[in-house]
């Protein structure tokens, strides 16, 4: 019976094992798992589009190459993600009906806009920063394919957060024109990095279920709190500063504390109202329109091969 079953499955868990595809699992979890590899297989996706408005424009044929591979690398992330979730019985064309009607919720971060070629740094060592520390977590989580799929990203993350974090240093470090551009970077990015970790643990409705069921093995502010233990010196050590007066570090518990993060903010972006919300949803729609030709090409020479092989 379902007691049972519950009970078994929440041992296997305890024990470290991974809940594969064809295991009995609670509905919950199930729709749990969709909710958040689905939002995070469209985070990905949305998230092309503020770094790929640079590759024109990118100072050196290094820099082109490097943000070619990175954009790149984030289709190949939104391809493992949406696999991950159609191992749970949802369909891809369910999944991006919901992102592209607006339904579906994807990362805050990726409705800001990018304003300077400092923003590509900035985003590889803040974003991707911050989507690491996250994502390291969410490579020990209960569900099989979603663990597998966030090992393979975390290593491909590394890169993309190394020549971000090797970009806003050098500019750091050039001419004022170039310092004064990483700072205003810095100072754009350093909030919604921070929010994009998701609410304070006090008000994050989801948390105690994940990770009740392993799927978080960190909430949202013991996620926030590593990231900026880890950052805020990094970047105080490049000669930048944070735009967050009530930042300091407290010596009792080896944390760096941040001053209130505007959650006002936060919810007006998550709920379709951030600078770039409606450019975002509208390149995705567009793209998806451009794209139909594919489709129909694809699946009418699937189904010629499958008359070949009948025949
Ligand atoms: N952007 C948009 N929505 C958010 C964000 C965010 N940064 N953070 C939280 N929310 C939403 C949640 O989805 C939830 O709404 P829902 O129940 O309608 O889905 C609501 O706010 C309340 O938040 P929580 O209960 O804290 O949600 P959750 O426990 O799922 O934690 C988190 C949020 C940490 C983002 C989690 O979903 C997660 O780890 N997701 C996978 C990672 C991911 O999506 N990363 C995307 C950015 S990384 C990248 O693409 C480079």
């Amino acid at each position: 019976d379902y007691e049972a079953r519950l009970a078994e499955f929440e041992a296997r868990i305890a024990r470290g094992e991974k809940i594969e595809p064809g295991d009995w699992m609670p509905e919950e979890y199930r729709r749990q798992l969709v909710r958040m590899i689905s939002q995070h297989a469209h985070s990905e996706v949305v998230g092309m589009l503020p770094e790929g408005a640079w590759i024109t424009r990118a100072p050196s044929l290094k820099r082109k190459m490097i943000l070619i591979a990175k954009v790149q690398d984030e289709a190949g992330h939104g391809q493992y993600l949406y696999h991950a979730a159609e191992t749970l019985g949802v369909t891809r064309e369910e999944m991006l009906e919901a992102l592209l009607s607006g339904k579906a919720k994807y990362s805050s971060i990726f409705n800001y806009p990018t304003l300077t070629w400092a923003d590509i740094g900035t985003i590889g060592w803040l974003v991707d920063g911050a989507a690491i520390k996250n994502q390291t977590m969410l490579a020990q989580c209960s569900y099989g394919p979603y663990s597998r799929a966030m090992v393979r990203i975390c290593a491909e993350e590394t890169f993309h957060h190394k020549q971000g974090k090797e970009m806003v240093i050098t500019y750091a470090k050039g001419t004022p024109k170039q310092r004064a551009m990483a700072q205003d970077a810095i100072n754009r990015w350093w909030w919604p990095a921070l929010m994009m970790l998701g609410p304070h643990d006090s008000d994050s409705p989801n948390t105690p279920t994940l990770v009740k069921w392993g799927v978080k093995t960190k909430t949202n502010d013991e996620v926030r709190q590593e990231f900026i233990n880890e950052h805020a010196p990094e970047i105080l050590e490049a000669g930048l500063t944070l735009p967050d007066p009530g930042l300091r570090y407290d010596e009792a518990t080896g944390n760096w504390v941040h001053g209130p993060i505007n959650w006002d903010e936060f919810w007006a972006v998550v709920n379709g109202n951030g600078p770039m919300n409606k450019e975002r949803l509208e390149a995705r729609r567009r793209a998806h329109a451009e794209g139909a030709w594919v489709r129909e090409a694809l699946a009418a020479y699937a189904a010629r091969r499958q008359q070949t092989a009948v025949a």
